[in-house]
């Protein structure tokens, strides 16, 4: 086989790697995507042609396809992601880890003629505007056309970025593959994957190794690879923050615009967040999305923190989204969207739980992720759903109607807030803000959310998830919490104001085991208050913790939430913080080894305050 690389590729060390990749994956061809418009129908022609993309009806989703994946490869795999330092206290005990050349003894066989009967996709991406000096550029080779038109959507993805690279430019180097290869005449199926699956990061060479999964983080390795594991090391090492964080604007009624960083986990509300429709009372407000899963956040020479969203696209959760819960989403997919794992109706659109809260009625009939039959008859009895709980759409941030106009901008938006927020049916209050930098890292750190369906394993149960980072933290977590206390001096030092720090919980329950908060757009009802702490125009009250709003605080027109409603989702029950703390100690007792001795202190000040 030949690979000719373009002419404008003119990096020998990357046109040599890639020799030297396809000299190990075998592959039949080398294709060197260009990330045209003409190449992107090409390649979801081919997929409709292979049976992996169905055409949805051009009347209802222009330009929109539909795969569904294997049964067994819909999510994250979180115990198979590994961190492949030199040393193992540097992934930390929140990682799977082996050394980096016991795995690549592990991997050799594994990728020995792994794309034998399939291309090789040489994918040039960038993450962040293109040429930004807080972005960085990477190369997917990848077996999947399903990934390579996929990152078409998802990042900066063509040509221009070999301009960036040059003869001698830095680029992260992503190795991908399904891990099904074909023998001669062997016919495909319509998702290749491999039961056996690898998600490796070599974080001192800043490299990402994939087998076995076609699907989302595990393969867009754009995303949570490369801008979540291998950026916090270069975050760490180069004095900046990789977070998973949605970026909003808002802007007041008088024209002021605010920036907040949100960190929620995994199908926690960060895209419908990112997204918000101001509700009634609210006359004059704007919400507006910079990103809505990822922030790349750099200091800069005026004392502020500017943040850029490394993505061009958005992977989020199909189910529960609605024109109730999201309508700038649903604007959103109306054309050139890919889906996964949502449901075909009848007419050649697509369909997801939280659907019929639009139409009033469930649909009579559906073709299933699965491809099986549903109808509600079905889904009643043996409790099917249609679209599988990740499901997912992949679209442009340029479909967004409520797309902000800083969104690619290069410098990135000066941070004014941060929120870190959890799914918590019980213990966490609505909102609370921290009293200073220290006790916003200690809310974010000893943070807890029940599992969702955006991983495998179990669902639904409370785990420390710091920072909503757990499954995406590329070095040793307590060194990271160091991190972030020392970019706090750092920006103390600096003489700006360092952002506020706020931790919600749109999630709790009432004992009929309903939301109690209603949730979407009304979460806006929370960010004004938290611009109003920023204007010290609302003073909240102190408790254990730190501040919150009184109901009175709280605009609350046109929604009709009492009093007694407010203190289900506000009240700090001693006993529940008691056993909460508990959890706060096993979380510093796995981490102790370089655990910062303030969250040790912050720990003890608290329970104090909670016996006093
Ligand atoms: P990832 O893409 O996995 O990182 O998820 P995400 O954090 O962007 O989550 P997303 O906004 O997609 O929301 C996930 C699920 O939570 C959807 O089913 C939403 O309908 C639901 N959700 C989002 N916001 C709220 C809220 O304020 N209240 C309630 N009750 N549910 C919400
Ligand atoms: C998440 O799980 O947080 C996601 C989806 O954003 S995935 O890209 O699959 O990681
Ligand atoms: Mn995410």
């Amino acid at each position: 086989m030949t690979i000719h690389a373009p002419a404008y590729v003119k990096n020998p060390k990357l046109v040599a790697w890639v020799h030297e990749m396809a000299a190990l994956c075998k592959p039949d061809t080398v294709y060197w995507c260009d990330g045209s418009d003409e190449e992107y129908n090409r390649l979801c022609q081919q997929l409709v042609d292979a049976g992996t993309f169905k055409k949805l009806n051009p009347a209802k989703r222009p330009n929109s396809f539909l795969a569904c994946s294997d049964p067994t490869d819909v999510a994250r795999v979180e115990d198979r992601t590994y961190i492949c330092s030199e040393k193992k206290e540097n992934a930390g005990p929140t990682n799977n880890w082996m050394a980096p050349a016991e795995m690549r003894t592990t991997l050799q066989p594994l990728f020995d003629g792994c794309m034998k009967g399939r291309t090789m996709y040489v994918i040039p991406f960038s993450m962040g505007p293109m040429g930004s000096h807080i972005a960085h550029v990477g190369i997917e080779l990848s077996d999947s056309p399903y990934v390579a038109v996929s990152q078409k959507i998802m990042t900066r993805m063509g040509k221009a970025v070999y301009d960036v690279i040059g003869t001698d430019g830095a680029f992260v180097p992503c190795v991908h593959t399904v891990g099904s290869p074909l023998a001669a005449g062997q016919a495909d199926v319509k998702w290749p994957c491999n039961t056996t699956k690898y998600i490796v990061h070599y974080p001192e060479t800043r490299e990402i190794w994939s087998y076995g999964s076609g699907y989302g983080g595990n393969a867009l390795l754009g995303k949570k690879c490369f801008a979540l594991r291998i950026a916090s090391n270069m975050g760490r090492d180069q004095g900046w923050l990789a977070e998973h964080m949605l970026i909003l604007g808002v802007t007041n009624p008088q024209g002021k615009k605010y920036h907040v960083a949100a960190a929620f986990p995994s199908a926690c509300g960060k895209t419908n967040f990112s997204m918000l429709v101001p509700p009634e009372g609210f006359d004059g407000w704007k919400v507006t999305t910079i990103g809505d899963d990822i922030a790349w956040i750099k200091p800069h020479s005026d004392g502020k923190l500017y943040a850029i969203n490394p993505e061009a696209g958005y992977f989020g959760v199909a189910p529960g989204t609605n024109f109730h819960t999201n309508p700038n989403c649903m604007a959103s997919l109306d054309k050139n969207v890919i889906y996964t794992n949502v449901a075909l109706t009848d007419d050649g659109d697509v369909w997801w739980e939280g659907m019929e809260k639009d139409t009033g009625k469930l649909p009579d009939h559906l073709i299933d992720w699965q491809g099986k039959d549903w109808t509600p008859a079905i889904a009643k009895e043996t409790g099917a759903k249609a679209a599988h709980p990740n499901a997912r759409f992949t679209v442009a941030a340029t479909n967004n109607p409520a797309l902000d106009h800083q969104w690619d901008d290069a410098d990135g938006v000066a941070i004014d807030a941060f929120i870190f927020g959890g799914r918590r049916s019980t213990t966490v209050p609505l909102v609370t803000e921290a009293r200073n930098w220290t006790e916003g890292v200690y809310m974010a750190a000893t943070m807890g959310s029940e599992t969702t369906a955006a991983a495998a394993g179990q669902q639904g149960v409370v785990r420390r998830d710091p920072f909503a980072m757990l499954p995406f933290m590329g070095y040793n977590m307590s060194d990271y919490f160091q991190h972030w206390l020392d970019m706090g001096d750092k920006l103390k030092a600096g003489g700006a104001k360092v952002p506020s720090i706020y931790c919600v919980n749109w999630f709790r329950k009432g004992d009929d085991g309903k939301f109690v908060w209603p949730g979407y757009g009304e979460n806006m009802r929370v960010l004004k208050w938290m611009i109003d702490r920023i204007e010290g125009q609302a003073h909240g009250k102190e408790n254990v913790f730190g501040v919150s709003p009184t109901y009175e605080e709280i605009n609350w027109t046109g929604l009709n939430f009492t009093a007694d409603q407010f203190n289900t989702v506000t009240s700090i029950d001693k006993a529940a913080w008691v056993a909460e703390l508990k959890l706060h100690e096993e979380l510093f007792t796995q981490l102790a080894y370089h655990l910062p001795a303030e969250m040790t202190s912050t720990k003890a000040a608290l329970a104090a305050r909670l016996e006093a």
